[in-house]
């Protein structure tokens, strides 16, 4: 790929700890490469402990990397052009407590050189898109995990990077809050400008993100666009019925067939489909009722439990 396009490109990056009086080794990072297109949503996930905070810290240069090299918008990431223009939210953001939410991101906007009327105007605009406009008299000692992390990403925006990074956004989210960070990321991305963050939440990277990395135990174990990588390997099929009787819940198991749900609601899930006229023909002559027939398609969370249970 010309690096042009590519607003991140990570080779081979390696990062090992040595920890405590006998400098025990923690290889965190283990060899991970990948690039990060202009204008997309990349979602970098994994398990606990997988490696995710290094390797963005690495990228940020807040820990140096043991070997690999990391680029940012074609330059080599030492390069604090290339800093200026990217906005970064920490797993854990640390705040002065006594400052109020205006003071804080006006430091922050003189730390980026922003001329004062911008700084007013966009931290004004982020307050009140990030919904702090009621908490903006109140000291952030008394924020609220999930207030802390909107203040968290008012900051990262508030010199409209090209680039956010962000480390755990949902985390400490409601679900209220969770709808506004998304909307906000789509924001960003809708102008163009290019996104990643870590998480937890399989959902939210399911509903934002073009191309994922599942990272496990410092290296990479899958990698590309969400709709590659949820593609079955072969085809299945779900057939959703009501009204089914417990005669047909039987007949329905000794033909082999996966069935979940209770009760007279159930959705089957066929291995191919070529059972499927002989099971539709038995649950309707069983008087069941038909209410859906889609392609089974993986979700995000299976992929992760697949990923994390294999090797
Ligand atoms: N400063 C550090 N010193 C020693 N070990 C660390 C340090 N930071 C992280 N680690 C270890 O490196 C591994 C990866 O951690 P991290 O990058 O924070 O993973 P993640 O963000 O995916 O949870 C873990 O085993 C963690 O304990
Ligand atoms: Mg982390």
């Amino acid at each position: 790929m010309a690096s042009e396009e590519a607003t991140i490109e990570i080779t081979d990056l390696y990062k090992t700890y040595h920890i405590g009086f006998f400098r025990k080794r923690v290889e965190a990072v283990r060899g991970i490469s990948f690039h990060v297109k202009r204008g997309e949503i990349f979602g970098f996930i994994g398990p606990n402990g997988a490696g995710k905070t290094s390797t963005i810290k690495a990228i940020l240069r807040l820990i140096f990397p043991t070997r690999g090299s990391i680029r940012l918008f074609g330059m080599p990431n030492s390069d604090c052009r290339a800093r200026l223009r990217l906005g970064y939210l920490p797993e854990n953001p640390y705040i002065y407590q006594y400052l109020k939410p205006l003071e804080f991101l006006e430091l922050c906007g003189r730390l980026t050189e922003m001329a004062a009327e911008k700084r007013r105007q966009r931290s004004r605009l982020l307050i009140e898109r990030l919904s702090l406009a009621d908490a903006v008299d109140r000291p952030i000692g008394r924020f609220s995990k999930g207030m802390l992390q909107r203040l968290g990403l008012a900051q990262a925006l508030l010199h409209e990077p090209e680039l956010l990074i962000l480390d755990e956004p949902f985390s400490g989210l409601d679900p209220i809050g969770r709808k506004d960070v998304r909307d906000v990321l789509l924001e960003h991305r809708n102008q163009g400008k290019t996104l990643l963050f870590t998480s937890h939440t399989l959902s939210d990277v399911e509903m934002l993100c073009d191309r994922v990395a599942i990272v496990k135990q410092g290296r990479l174990s899958a990698l590309g666009a969400l709709d590659d990588l949820l593609e079955p390997k072969e085809r299945r099929v779900e057939v959703e019925l009501s009204e089914v009787s417990p005669q047909l819940r039987e007949q329905l198991a000794s033909i082999g067939v996966n069935i979940q749900g209770h009760e007279r609601e159930l959705t089957l899930v066929l291995q191919g489909d070529e059972m499927l006229p002989s099971v539709i023909e038995t649950a309707m002559k069983n008087g069941a009722r038909v209410i859906g027939i889609r392609p089974h398609r993986d979700t995000l969370e299976d992929l992760f439990l697949r990923q994390a249970a294999s090797g």
